[in-house]
């Protein structure tokens, strides 16, 4: 008898449906199907395996996903509008539709994919120009040469290169910072403080080194040589009275100085002795020799003489 080969063939459809649980529900379905065999075979010869085929359907939903825009991103910037000091520039900002993409029949993002804005460029500051401040009051450096009869005065002015400094690169202010200028000063007429074709001194009124001296009506500043004073009762400068040291001041007049001496007695040292002037002592202390010492009486004398000595 001759043995059949039984080839049985069994199918059998399985659907898997999986979902989308965040899905909308017009979400559309995309299935697929796969096919597997089943192969059994028998005791003696591979032959007799038998084929059992099995179809499995797996769906999923698949739900359109609408466009996102991503992130903005930086894509060009213009130069700064000036070249010092504050400028404008402006940056090109782009975005693409990819954040999600657009899928599954879902829209696409909407609006410009670029943007521009304006952003403020200061890359270095302009160059300060210096401007002068405004002159000072003019300041006499003497005065006037003259005290009537028309003299000369010379006088000054400044000014600063601070309104504003220069800065930045700016230039210096230009021109002079001092100034200088003469003006005619004490106009009037000397009249009898000074009569033409006279030789005649005028004290100043407050500086004795100084004094006038008229020239043709004119009554002229002058200066006594140093160390002297002016004096009107000589006319002339007569020296100044130079101080006498603190050390070499003289001790107040004593008696014996008082009584018409010339000579008298240092109190502080009995070998020694002054000359008087006018009742006053003068000079320093003289001393009276080895092994003498000065009597009261007013001489120089034997030590064994003066008494207390
Ligand atoms: C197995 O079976 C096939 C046909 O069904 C045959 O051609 C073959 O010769 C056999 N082999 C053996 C070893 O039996
Ligand atoms: C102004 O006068 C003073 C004093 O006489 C002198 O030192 C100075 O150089 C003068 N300056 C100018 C700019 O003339």
């Amino acid at each position: 008898m001759k043995l059949s080969i039984h080839l049985v063939l069994v199918c059998c459809l399985v659907v898997a449906v999986k979902f989308d649980e965040t899905s909308a529900s017009t979400c559309s379905y995309s299935c697929y199907t796969q096919q597997k065999y089943t192969i059994t075979c028998g005791w003696l010869n591979w032959s007799r395996c038998s084929k059992y085929r099995s179809v499995l359907s797996t769906c999923y939903k698949i739900c359109p996903v609408n466009g996102g825009w991503s992130d903005y991103v930086e894509t060009g910037r213009t130069a700064c509008s000036a070249t010092c000091g504050p400028g404008i520039q402006v940056r090109t900002l782009s975005r693409t539709c990819t954040n999600p993409s657009p899928a599954h029949g879902g829209l696409t993002c909407q609006g410009d994919s670029t943007t521009t804005e304006e952003v403020d460029c200061n890359t270095r500051p302009c160059p300060v120009n210096g401007g002068w401040s405004d002159w000072s009051e003019w300041e006499e450096y003497d005065e006037c040469s003259a005290l009537c009869g028309t003299g000369e005065m010379d006088q000054w002015r400044s000014r600063t290169c601070n309104n504003p400094a220069p800065d930045f690169g700016g230039a210096d202010c230009s021109g002079v910072s001092l100034e200088n200028r003469t003006i005619d000063c004490n106009t009037d007429d000397c009249g009898d403080r000074c009569p033409l074709n006279v030789v005649k001194y005028l004290e100043h009124p407050n500086n004795n080194k100084r004094f006038y001296q008229c020239d043709n009506g004119v009554a002229k500043l002058q200066n006594c040589p140093p160390t002297t004073i002016w004096s009107q009762a000589d006319l002339n400068c007569v020296s100044e009275n130079v101080p006498i040291p603190p050390e070499h001041v003289p001790a107040p007049p004593d008696d014996e100085c008082s009584n018409g001496k010339h000579l008298t007695p240092d109190p502080t040292d009995c070998t020694k002795f002054y000359k008087c002037d006018s009742g006053r002592r003068v000079g320093e202390a003289f001393p009276c020799g080895p092994n003498l010492a000065f009597n009261p009486n007013g001489y120089c004398d034997h030590k064994y003489n003066v008494p207390n000595c």
